[in-house]
């Protein structure tokens, strides 16, 4: 395995992670009891290191989280179909709930769950991502609260993963072209995606 190129450095990704933990102290904060606290969703796997650092910011907001997970199906006629393999265990009507997502790319993933969302009956839903691939945008998801735009380049790293792999590199990388193959362990690979 050799080392992805540094596209966002560890610093920069936590001076952004606390500003943006700043502005939802400030949005959603003021006056928030803890019998309406903030709904933190996540969507599995790729949030998870990007959620965390987060919430371990917000230090005077009373906040609860959850998960989803999806995969969606890539090429083919039914691209852009997104499945829910693990739905939330929160109710969501009347509540404020904060989807966080490591990346915004076709936009197909976040268009379903923010749908899903606000049909639940939830009384605001904003998103937050750390990372926008905007050219690479097939349907429109408004971002809140935004880490980075980047280029259309695949990415790794802070919990975004290739084949699994790199998730918990603490920096955003880049894998570049004569970055070694990594060698088929054999298994049967389904027909979707796999974890998002
Ligand atoms: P969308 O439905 O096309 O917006 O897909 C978003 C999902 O695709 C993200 O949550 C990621 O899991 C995955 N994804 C998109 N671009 C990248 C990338 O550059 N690196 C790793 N995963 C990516
Ligand atoms: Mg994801």
């Amino acid at each position: 395995m050799k080392k992805p190129k540094v596209l966002i450095p560890q610093r920069d990704l936590e001076r952004r992670v606390a500003e943006i933990a700043a502005d939802l102290e400030r949005d959603y904060g003021p006056g928030r009891t803890a019998d309406d606290p903030l709904l933190a969703v996540g969507v599995l796997q790729g949030s998870v290191f990007f959620l965390v650092d987060l919430l371990k910011q917000l230090r005077d907001l009373p906040v609860r989280m959850d998960f989803f997970q999806t995969s969606s199906y890539r090429g083919g006629t039914s691209a852009g179909e997104v499945r829910i393999r693990k739905d939330i265990d929160s109710w969501i009507r009347g509540r404020d709930v904060l989807l966080i997502e490591d990346i915004v790319d076709t936009g197909y993933t976040l268009r379903t769950i923010l749908d899903l969302l606000r049909f639940r009956g939830a009384r605001s839903v904003k998103l937050c991502a750390l990372l926008d691939k905007r050219s690479r945008r097939e349907v429109d998801v408004p971002i809140d609260y935004l880490g980075f735009p980047i280029d259309d380049v695949f990415v790794v790293g802070y919990g975004l993963d290739h084949e699994g792999l790199y998730r918990n590199l603490p920096y955003i990388g880049v894998l570049e072209d004569d970055t070694e193959v990594l060698e088929d362990d054999g298994e049967d690979r389904p027909e979707e995606g796999g974890a998002a």
